[in-house]
């Protein structure tokens, strides 16, 4: 067993470098607004390939400040996938934005192209500003594909991110794309919470190839605050607030273990594909997990299986201590979703897999032993 009595589904894996890293950091100059975060940036522009990162106190302020900056305003239309966590979509309605939700694909789990793109082709030109794919469970979506529908219609992309640093697809070019480096998407946008990749007990990343939004996003994060004057500047001390902001920095303690959890996440995204590899090789033929577009390479945040009989096996694994987790309510069904009219949306696929989907214990600390138990128990029920 691990060091708490029960497998979770997922847990933070913190080491004596990322404690060292917080506490040097308690003695130094800045907690805040300090060198630390910089060098996230930098580090982390540089892991996922992008030109630009901003950090932020968490994915959601990340998504609502990514939905600003390209614009979104009261009354504007996006589309994501229902199959994802509410703050995908909250965040657009942060905005007063409208969030319409697209099909998810039966085998793969993320949004649908084509379910998208009926969508876009039901309305007239102009109905919607943008689409907000997911790299669901860690599985990348083929940004180029969404890439070429979204400059058909003139739409932005912003790329949830959030389940996926270290994952990549082939594009048309053979080319490898990294999730969240900015050659498709407008901005990419990842999460440190600690069920995540990288724990720093809350933190956010938006990436991006644009100086200009790169430049919007900076000062968003700092209330609107710019010491680039555009009025006559009056001395050193001197600031405008040109827009309206937030205070959504990061801190430079989370920042310093950001930097160590990001270095050891490519060794953490190999276990995830170790691990997800035994899984699929005890379930292939037997039990449904999520398929492998070719090329792609999945971060594995998340591994999910479907079964019939969902609410009994995680019952069931809980008796034996394997504590499962759901991903996700299908975000339309939510009571506030429905309070706004989203009650029946006819995704059939989204509303199938939410009925059969579970998320089986996928960490890089996961011993073997407690996967086999895991597997053990998983099979003796579904068989
Ligand atoms: C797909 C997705 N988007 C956004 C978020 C929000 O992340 P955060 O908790 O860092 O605000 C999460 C977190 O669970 C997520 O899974």
């Amino acid at each position: 067993m691990s060091k708490t009595d029960h497998i979770p589904y997922g847990r933070q894996q913190i080491d004596q470098k990322d404690i060292d890293a917080v506490v040097n950091t308690l003695t130094a100059d800045f907690l805040t607004q300090g060198p630390k975060v910089a060098e996230f940036e930098k580090a982390f522009a540089a892991y996922v390939g992008a030109e630009y990162a901003v950090a932020v106190s968490n994915a959601t302020a990340g998504l609502h400040l990514a939905n600003i900056a390209l614009g979104l305003k009261k009354g504007d239309r996006i589309i994501t996938s229902p199959i994802t966590f509410a703050a995908t979509a909250n965040s657009a309605r942060y905005c007063g934005a409208e969030v319409w939700f697209a099909d998810i694909d039966s085998d793969t789990y993320l949004l649908s192209l084509e379910s998208t793109k009926a969508l876009i082709e039901s309305k007239p030109r102009g109905f919607f500003k943008g689409i907000i794919p997911v790299d669901f469970a860690g599985l990348p979506v083929n940004m180029e594909a969404f890439r070429y529908l979204a400059d058909k219609h003139n739409l932005w992309i912003i790329e949830d991110a959030c389940h996926a640093p270290g994952g990549y697809f082939i594009d048309s070019k053979g080319k490898k794309q990294r999730c969240g480096n900015g050659s498709y998407a407008d901005l990419g946008v990842f999460s440190f919470h600690p069920v995540k990749h990288i724990a720093c007990g809350e933190g956010g990343m938006i990436t991006t190839n644009s100086k200009q939004l790169y430049k919007k996003l900076l000062t968003l994060r700092t209330h609107g605050i710019t010491k680039e004057a555009m009025s006559e500047n009056h001395g050193g001390w001197f600031y405008e607030m040109q827009e309206l902001g937030f205070n959504y920095r990061l801190t430079d303690i989370q920042s310093a273990i950001g930097i160590t959890q990001l270095a050891k996440n490519a060794a953490g995204v190999l276990r995830r594909n170790e691990i997800a590899s035994a899984y699929k090789k005890a379930f292939r033929g037997k039990i449904k997990f999520q398929e492998l577009p070719n090329g792609s390479y999945n971060a594995h945040h998340l591994f999910v299986i479907e079964v019939e009989k969902r609410k009994e096996l995680y019952d069931y694994l809980r008796t034996h201590n394997i504590y499962t987790q759901i991903h996700y309510i299908p975000v339309h069904t939510l009571p506030y979703y429905n309070a706004i009219g989203y009650k029946e949306a006819g995704l059939s696929n989204s509303e199938n897999y939410y009925s059969k989907c579970i998320s089986l214990p996928m960490f890089p600390s996961l011993r073997d032993e407690e996967q086999m138990f895991v597997i053990e128990k998983v099979l003796m029920y579904t068989k």
